[in-house]
């Protein structure tokens, strides 16, 4: 889809393009509704006056033919109160918008939603939530579908009407930040879909050596395989794939557009398990194939990739998709195995379904080489996360507090929200194993923190978070797919980061 920026007025609107304003509750005008009630001769307040509409939220009202207007269409929405506006409410006032004018057959449309009066950031948050919500409400997947069974999307076009320079600016930079990110969302959505038949861990580093095709200048591809997944001691993460006919296969992206080439890199580290059958501690079959989706975590830093590269980011971010597939079988690990690993310590699998930790560990020691200054993993972890957190908000665990701030800060920004959960000594206690170093569960209570203590005995030498998002990344309750969260709190967390580098070099 098309997004643009004009300033322009109700009056210049041809007929091919549907114009949308804002009504507030109790049947409020916004600035334009009052303009366009005095061109069309009051024919607006007069409708209201009838309880055409009221002007709560997800209220909306197509008008045809309005007097002295040309444009065909001229939607209403209904925007709620004026002063008890939250993201929520706006992205559902953006989900009606967009639902309604494609429903309506509209292939263009000028918003007349931004007033004169609204400041700079105002304008930037509204311009991206939209076409955030936009790409949100139209996104589906058919690769697998015939084509006669799928309908496209009718609208192509969305302009919004502006006031003045500063308000241009701000809308050219978030026109160029939604756009990347929500062709980000749609990149991780589309993998998560993906069925595992196709999207094995080769699929994942053919996609992985694409990105460094593709943007040559700023992107590296390194393909680490079984063999030298053996050569470096990576015994826990071979242990999880050995079931597997589908080589475990790790692929590490590093892309370097800080201004200094040396600095210290932002380290992602994503679960990819492509299929997650809980190997030989088999899991029961309803709903096993949402274990596809396992791969979530690694769809989420490929994404990630995908938009810094887009947005040129001035930062040092190497993201890393751990994956394999979790598969029983004659030479599947088994429980009662003691593997160890890179890092020296060694694992008691106690259960080989509790197998994200294994891969996860080993990618988080390798890491080290690169003396990172922050590390995030992203993991479909556990189904206790699914318990506690639901599927509203990812769990959150660190080692460093300022970060957890941080990560809390563009969650909420880009509404897409984590919680965070306690990584303490007494949980530590639950994975001690009585015949190695780490057992690979705990005693069953707390499983989400117990699972972080199990990843923080391997971070020991950085900053770093992890995000359980087994709630979050596919929606299991309306079976809807994949959501392609954390993507956007991620994104926002890395365009907070670089503007505090533009920032801070601007006042040199
Ligand atoms: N991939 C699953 C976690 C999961 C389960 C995500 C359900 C989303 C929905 C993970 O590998 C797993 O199986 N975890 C086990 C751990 C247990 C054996 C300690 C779990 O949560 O049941
Ligand atoms: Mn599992
Ligand atoms: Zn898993």
């Amino acid at each position: 889809m098309e997004f643009n920026i004009k300033i322009t007025s109700i009056e210049k609107q041809r007929d091919n393009s549907s114009i949308v304003i804002a009504i507030f509750e109790s049947r409020q005008l916004s600035p334009t509704a009052e303009h366009l009630d005095k061109i069309s001769n009051g024919y607006l307040s007069s409708l209201l006056r009838h309880d055409a509409l009221e002007g709560k939220i997800g209220q909306s009202l197509l008008l045809y033919n309005v007097p002295n207007v040309l444009s065909k269409r001229i939607l209403l929405i209904g925007c709620g109160k004026q002063n008890e506006m939250d993201l929520q409410k706006y992205r559902k006032i953006m989900h009606t918008i967009i639902t309604k004018l494609n429903d309506s057959g509209s292939m263009e449309a000028v918003l007349f939603l931004i007033e004169p009066n609204l400041s700079e950031e105002k304008v930037y948050w509204s311009i991206r939530q939209l076409i955030e919500s936009a790409h949100e409400t139209l996104y589906s997947f058919n690769q697998f579908k015939q084509r006669s069974s799928t309908t496209q999307p009718i609208l192509r076009k969305i302009t919004f009407n502006v006031s003045g320079q500063n308000q241009w600016t701000a809308s050219i930079e978030a026109i160029q930040h939604s756009l990347a990110i929500a062709k980000g969302i749609k990149i991780a959505k589309d993998l998560g879909n993906m069925p595992p038949n196709i999207c094995n861990s080769s699929y994942l580093t053919l996609l992985a050596n694409q990105l460094a095709t593709t943007y040559n200048n700023y992107i590296t591809t390194h393909i680490i395989n079984e063999k030298e997944m053996d050569s470096l001691s990576m015994n826990a993460y071979l242990a999880v794939g050995s079931g597997s006919k589908n080589e475990s296969l790790m692929s590490i992206i590093k892309y370097k557009g800080h201004l200094d080439t040396n600095a210290r890199p932002i380290v992602l580290v994503g679960k990819g398990v492509t299929f997650d059958s809980g190997g030989v501690s088999l899991k029961p079959g309803k709903n096993m194939h949402h274990m596809k989706y396992d791969m979530c975590g690694a769809a989420a830093v490929y994404a990630i990739m995908n938009i810094i590269a887009d947005l040129k980011l001035p930062l040092n971010v190497i993201g890393v998709l751990a994956s394999c597939e979790n598969m029983p079988g004659s030479r599947a690990y088994r429980p009662g195995d003691i593997l160890t690993t890179m890092s020296g310590q060694t694992v008691e699998v106690l259960n080989t379904d509790a197998e994200g930790r294994l891969i996860l560990c080993e990618a988080l020691t390798y890491i080290n080489r690169f003396n990172p200054e922050i590390v995030i993993d992203i993991a479909t972890l556990t189904g206790a996360c699914v318990i506690a957190l639901g599927n509203h908000m990812s769990g959150l665990l660190s080692n460093y507090d300022p970060l957890v701030n941080e990560l809390i800060t563009a969650s909420k920004q880009a509404n897409d929200h984590v919680w965070h959960l306690p990584i303490s000594k007494t949980y530590q206690k639950q994975i001690d194993s009585k015949f190695a170093d780490i057992a690979n569960i705990g005693e069953g209570e707390a499983g989400a923190i117990t699972a972080a203590c199990f990843l923080a005995r391997f971070t020991k030498k950085y900053h770093w978070a992890h995000l359980d998002i087994a709630g979050t990344a596919w929606d299991s309750k309306n079976n809807t797919g994949a959501t392609g969260r954390p993507v956007a709190l991620l994104s926002q967390f890395l365009l907070n980061r670089s503007h505090l580098k533009i920032k801070s070099l601007t006042k040199i």
